[in-house]
């Protein structure tokens, strides 16, 4: 058995690096909970005051979803806990005993029925089980008047991959039973909040009933330290940061994928991206619909002003527009963070474009009351582009900038003038067939008019405009960040493959099934406990140690705990992975010694990007660093980074947004962060266009190429070209009609070929059991390893190899890679195995 570097924990106390990422986890969630409404000063609260509590998620806070993005904890603060640390007094404690009776009940008849379902068949494997039997939060005892000071009201969701969400009621629409809770307490009290603890977005039209509810905080699934940053943010003790990163509509059906017609086709397997680039908020604000959250807002306990003081264009090192901003916070009180967000509206060129799309924005430090922030926001010239036909271009004429503190809230600031065309890149065309698919397009009169209206508007206020030498952006554009100049590693890693036989190249390129006969999705790794999977040990004698890799993205998916006896590890099996080990129906003590992983659930993806702050992200991203450094694990199954392209798909929360650049920034940042520790890399997922959870492995994205480009592929692009990730993973859905871990279009020509990804491509977990996708496929589509690995994958490559379908050269090209990846991230011990 291979061993990692890993420390054992045999004291269950609380661990130093627990302490410090605890903090961290606090800090990031209390700076990504958004703040949605706040009528009458509703929030902060008075120091010390009566609240009552109601619904289950006060009792039972969601810290993130399910499934391989779940992550196994000591434990969770939950609301409750949270505002009675913070010196608040529960003024209904008997509605929360009844409501923890119901949910232990209703909890453990989940498990039962999960169990069921596995041992009747109905699913092959217990994860499927678990995955295809979600719990359900139970309605709450009825709501009896007490006495206090303020009233909350927490809806909870929660969701995971293998099922999207649905638009019943309990889900994305309340409950019965939630809405008759929030009607009676709007009848008892005069002021009701509601806590939004969910991943994704929930129909709010409640909102438009009752206008008791006088405060909406969007609390997201904040990790371990829910609670305590929930009370630092509503007793006022930090006021609120975080910025929407989707569009919250006002109807079910104001958002394109929630209309009737459009779900027909999730159902059908072939999802056509009718709609092309206009995504999120580009749709609503192309098309006129108005929203009841618009993207980029959320309130603070002061307010700011933001000035724009200067736009000048450098050219050196790369081309970029600087925008100068000053804030001020105008308040008396309170001491805030803002974010500046600025949004271009580009000159047509003769496409059909978006009315505006985000080119930048910047989170200032704290600024105390009266006090004034300047600050710049760079923007490279790349953010400008569309994509005509096989070009990046940068259209002639003017661009329209705009600064705000969120799309609603923005105002035109100057424009940017360029005097012709200019081709950024050009590429092969890859999808060309598929233009056909994009339906949608706005009224090109109205398009010019937006236009116009808004030159007229620059020469009245007299706002400054920039006149661009084109000859100077071209020559200066932004070049991507190399990927680490290893050329000697590289060599070498490329002589090892040459010379490994048939077998030793095919067991390289697929993970390490042989741990077990049949590997459990989600939790083939045996080295380090509950990680998700392990390459093969056969290369040790050349030097080439196995790397672990575990889930992500909330923060590091690990079993809790295991044994160690006579030198083996121990561990329960697939059901102690999920849920800190509440659906295995006993507890797994084999005897010898016990030892302890508890890792830090850091708030989700989505979360994470409401924070709008790449230095904290980093951060984040070192501190899961530091955990994978303590157990073990070389590469991090995350970031995730989808577009939110449909509210229902199930894993919307490991994902940040429905904007690329703020995907790709992102993305980026916690690379940097993670990658900053030595033997630390990160995995990019999914790659690409996994927006539905429904028939995952067959699901067909059928999308133009421009919407590729310039929504779907974006994201992945900044990420590789900003930080240059260590590993990219496939997604499980096709692309196009070909399957994205059998596409050599996204493994090869994109990602290597364009992008300059230096790294390591593998599939999803199990991929190849798609009828769509073939192990050999794969390797020839430049995914050079199939995870977890199994007998038949292995098989399958030695046939395809004897009938031609994939040649040797293919086979040593992904076994070289994965190889330059081992040698760069577990360098010590393949030093040892040379000594
Ligand atoms: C998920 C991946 C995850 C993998 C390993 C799959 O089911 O789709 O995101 O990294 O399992 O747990």
């Amino acid at each position: 058995m291979s061993v990692t570097a890993s420390k054992r924990f045999t004291d269950p106390a609380p661990q130093e690096y627990e302490l410090h990422n605890h903090e961290l986890a606090r800090r990031a969630a209390r700076d990504g909970i958004v703040l949605l409404k706040n009528e009458d000063h509703t929030l902060p609260l008075a120091a010390g005051c009566r609240v009552a509590l109601y619904g289950m998620g006060a009792l039972h806070t969601v810290k993130g979803g399910t499934g391989s993005g779940d992550v196994n904890v000591r434990a969770t603060v939950n609301i409750c806990d949270g505002m009675r640390t913070a010196g608040f007094t529960i003024a209904n404690e008997d509605y929360l005993k009844e409501c923890e009776e119901i949910y232990q009940a209703k909890r453990s008849e989940w498990r039962d029925l999960v169990w069921k379902r596995f041992d009747n068949k109905e699913y092959p494997y217990f994860f499927a089980a678990y995955v295809n039997t979600p719990f359900m939060t139970p309605a709450c005892p009825e709501i009896a008047p007490c006495d206090c000071d303020a009233v909350f009201y927490v809806i909870s969701r929660n969701a995971g991959e293998g099922a999207d969400r649905t638009l019943e009621k309990g889900d994305y629409l309340l409950s019965e039973a939630e809405h008759s809770d929030i009607s009676r307490l709007c009848s008892l009290y005069p002021s009701v909040t509601l806590v939004i603890n969910s991943g994704g977005i929930i129909d709010l039209s409640i909102l438009d009933e009752y206008p008791q509810i006088k405060a909406v905080l969007l609390l997201s699934q904040a990790g371990i330290e829910s609670g305590n940053a929930f009370a630092d943010i509503v007793s006022g003790r930090s006021c609120p940061c975080g910025k929407l990163t989707d569009s919250w509509p006002i109807a079910v059906d104001d958002h394109l994928c929630m209309q009737p017609k459009n779900r027909e086709c999730v159902d059908n397997r072939e999802v056509y991206y009718h709609e092309g680039i206009y995504v999120g908020y580009r749709y609503f604000d192309t098309f006129g619909v108005p929203v009841r959250y618009s993207f980029g807002h959320g309130l603070s306990y002061t307010d700011f002003s933001i000035k724009t003081t200067g736009i000048h264009v450098s050219y050196e090192p790369a081309a970029c527009v600087d925008i100068t901003l000053s804030v001020f916070n105008t308040g008396t009180q309170y001491s805030g963070r803002e974010v500046v967000q600025i949004y271009a509206t580009c000159p047509l060129g003769g496409l059909h474009k978006e009315n505006r799309r985000l080119v930048g924005f910047a989170k200032t430090a704290v600024i105390a009351p009266r006090e004034t922030q300047e600050l710049t926001v760079s923007i490279p010239f790349d953010r400008f582009v569309s994509y005509d036909k096989c070009c990046q271009v940068l259209s002639m004429g003017k661009y329209y900038l705009w600064a705000g503190n969120s799309l609603s809230n923005a105002h035109p600031i100057g424009t940017l003038t360029l005097d012709s065309n200019i081709t950024i890149e050009e590429n092969k065309r890859l999808w060309a067939k598929f233009d056909g698919v994009d339906t949608l397009f706005p009224d090109p009169g109205q398009c010019t008019a937006l236009r116009m209206s808004l030159e007229r508007y620059v020469l009245m206020q007299q706002l400054p405009t920039v006149a661009l030498d084109a000859e100077l952006v071209a020559k200066h554009l932004p070049a991507p960040h190399a990927a680490p100049a290893e050329p000697d590693l590289r060599k070498r890693a490329a002589d090892i493959a040459g010379k490994l036989s048939v077998e030793q190249l095919i067991r390289t390129c697929v993970g390490h099934w042989a741990h077990v006969e049949e590997s459990q999705l989600g939790s083939a790794g045996v080295s380090v406990p509950g990680s998700a999977g392990e390459t093969t040990d056969i290369l040790i004698p050349e030097g080439v140690r196995p790397m672990v890799l575990a889930d992500g993205p909330a923060g590091l998916r690990l079993k809790p705990y295991y044994f160690e006896k006579d030198g083996t590890l121990l561990t329960g099996s697939v059901e102690h992975c999920f849920e800190n080990g509440y659906l295995a129906r006993e507890e797994f003590n084999p005897g010898g010694t016990r030892c302890y992983q508890y890792c830090t659930a850091f708030p989700i993806g989505t979360l994470l990007a409401q924070t709008w702050d790449s230095e904290l992200l980093k951060e984040v991203g070192r501190a899961v660093a530091d955990e994978m450094h303590v157990f073990g694990v070389s590469l991090w199954l995350a970031p995730g980074m989808n577009i939110h392209r449909d509210p229902l798909c199930g894993r919307n929360f490991e994902y940040f947004s429905e904007d690329p650049l703020v995907s790709g920034l992102a993305a980026s940042a916690i690379t940097a962060g993670v990658q900053s520790v030595p033997g630390c890399g990160v995995t990019i997922k999914h790659f690409a266009c996994n927006n539905a959870e429904h028939f995952r492995l067959e699901s067909n994205s059928i999308v133009s190429e421009r919407a590729l480009r310039e929504i779907y592929l974006r994201g992945f692009e900044i990420a590789v070209k900003d930080s240059q990730p260590t590993a990219v993973m496939t997604s499980y859905n096709l692309v196009n009609g070909e399957h994205a871990a059998n596409s050599a279009r996204l493994c090869t020509s994109i990602l290597r070929d364009e992008w300059g990804f230096d790294g390591l491509v593998m599939t999803d977990w199990g991929t190849t059991g798609s009828s769509r996708c073939t192990p050999f496929g794969c390797i020839h589509a430049g995914n050079d390893l199939l995870m977890p690995g199994c007998r038949m994958e292995c098989e399958d490559l030695f046939e395809a190899l004897n009938a031609g379908k994939i040649s040797h050269d293919e086979l040593v090209r992904c076994a070289a890679n994965i190889i330059y990846i081992s040698l760069r991230l577990v360098p010590e011990t393949e030093k040892q195995a040379e000594n």
